[in-house]
C-alpha cells in the first residue's frame, strides 16, 4: 500500500501514549499515524502535549504507557529508528562554539552521510536559506531566525524518511518561511512523512495535508482541513474550527 513501510506500518505510528510528569498528566491515550508523503500538523493550546509527543517520538522521553514506531521500529526499544529521522527541537540547541558549517558537518558525519553528498547539501542549504555569510560564525552569534534555519538545514541534510519538527518556523522571516515550506513540500512529494507542531493556523491551513488537534493530552479532532471544517460547520477557517473545538466545547470534551 502506498505510504506504508514494507511491514505494513505507517512511517510514524503513535499508540495509546500516556505520559505523566510527577502529578501532571501530559498525554492521555494519544494515538495517531502519519503516512509517507503527508504533512501532518499537530495543533493544540499551550501545554496540550505537542512537545511531549514529539520528544517521545525521537526517544528523548519515555512514556508510562503506549508505544511509538518510526519506520516500523519501536522507538523505545530500538534506537535504530532514529537514523531515519530529521528533528527540529522546540528550544533551539546548537553547540555554541561550533561555526554553522562545523555544526552541519558534524551532524552529517554523525549520521554517516556520504562526504560528497554532505558537502553538496550543505552548500545548497547555506544558499537556499541565505546563511552563507554566516557559515564561519559561531552559533552563539546567530539570531533566533538564523538558528532556526541552521536547525532546519541540519534536519534536511540527513536524508530523513521522517521529519519531526516542533514549531519549525519560529522566528523565520517570510522569505525563509516560504523557502522552508517549498523544501518540505518537495521532500513530502518524494515520500518523506512530515510531522510538525504549530500555532500558526493560517500557515497550517495552507500547508498541512492533515491535522490533529490535541487538548490536555487527548486527540479531540483529526482529519484533512476540509473534514475539520465540516466538523465545525461549513465555511469555517481553521482558526474558527480550533477555537470552537478547543475553547467552545470545553477543553477535552471534543469531537472524538
Ligand atoms: N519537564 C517537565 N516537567 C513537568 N511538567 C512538564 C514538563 N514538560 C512539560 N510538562 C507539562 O506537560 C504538559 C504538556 O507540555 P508540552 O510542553 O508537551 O505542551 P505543548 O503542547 O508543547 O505546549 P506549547 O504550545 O506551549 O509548546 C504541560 O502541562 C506542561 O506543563
Ligand atoms: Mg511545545
Amino acid at each position: 500500500m502506498v505510504g506504508l513501510t514494507p511491514d505494513g506500518m505507517a512511517p510514524v505510528e503513535v499508540h495509546g501514549l500516556v505520559k505523566r510528569y510527577g502529578r501532571v498528566t501530559a498525554l492521555r491515550e494519544l494515538s495517531f499515524k502519519v503516512s509517507s508523503g503527508e504533512i501532518y500538523g499537530l495543533l493544540g493550546p499551550n501545554g496540550a502535549g505537542k512537545t511531549t509527543t514529539l520528544k517521545i517520538l525521537v526517544g528523548l522521553l519515555s512514556p508510562q504507557r503506549g508505544s511509538v514506531y518510526i519506520m516500523g521500529y519501536d522507538v523505545v526499544r530500538r534506537a535504530d529508528a532514529l537514523k531515519h529521522v530529521g528533528y527540529i527541537p522546540e528550544n533551539p540547541v546548537l553547540f555554541r562554539n561550533l561555526t554553522v558549517r562545523e555544526f552541519l558537518e558534524m551532524i552529517g558525519a554523525l549520521r554517516d552521510i556520504d562526504r560528497e553528498e554532505l558537502a553538496d547539501s550543505i552548500e545548497r542549504y547555506l544558499e537556499m536559506f541565505r546563511i552563507r555569510d554566516k557559515e564561519n560564525e559561531p552559533a552563539s552569534s546567530l539570531s533566533r531566525g538564523m538558528i532556526q534555519k541552521v536547525l532546519a538545514s541540519a534536519a534536511f541534510i540527513v536524508r530523513p524518511r521522517v521529519l519531526i519538527m516542533d514549531e519549525p518556523m519560529a522566528g523565520m522571516d517570510p522569505e525563509s518561511q516560504h523557502v522552508f515550506k517549498e523544501e518540505v513540500r518537495r521532500m513530502a512529494r518524494e515520500g518523506v512523512a512530515v510531522l510538525l507542531s504549530s500555532h500558526l493556523l493560517d500557515m497550517v491551513e495552507r500547508f498541512c495535508t492533515r491535522v490533529g488537534i490535541i487538548s490536555e493530552g487527548r486527540m479531540i479532532a483529526e482529519g484533512s482541513i476540509d473534514e475539520l471544517r465540516k466538523l465545525a460547520g461549513e465555511d469555517r477557517s481553521l482558526e474558527e474550527v480550533f477555537l470552537k473545538l478547543v475553547v467552545g466545547s470545553g477543553q477535552g470534551a471534543g469531537a472524538r
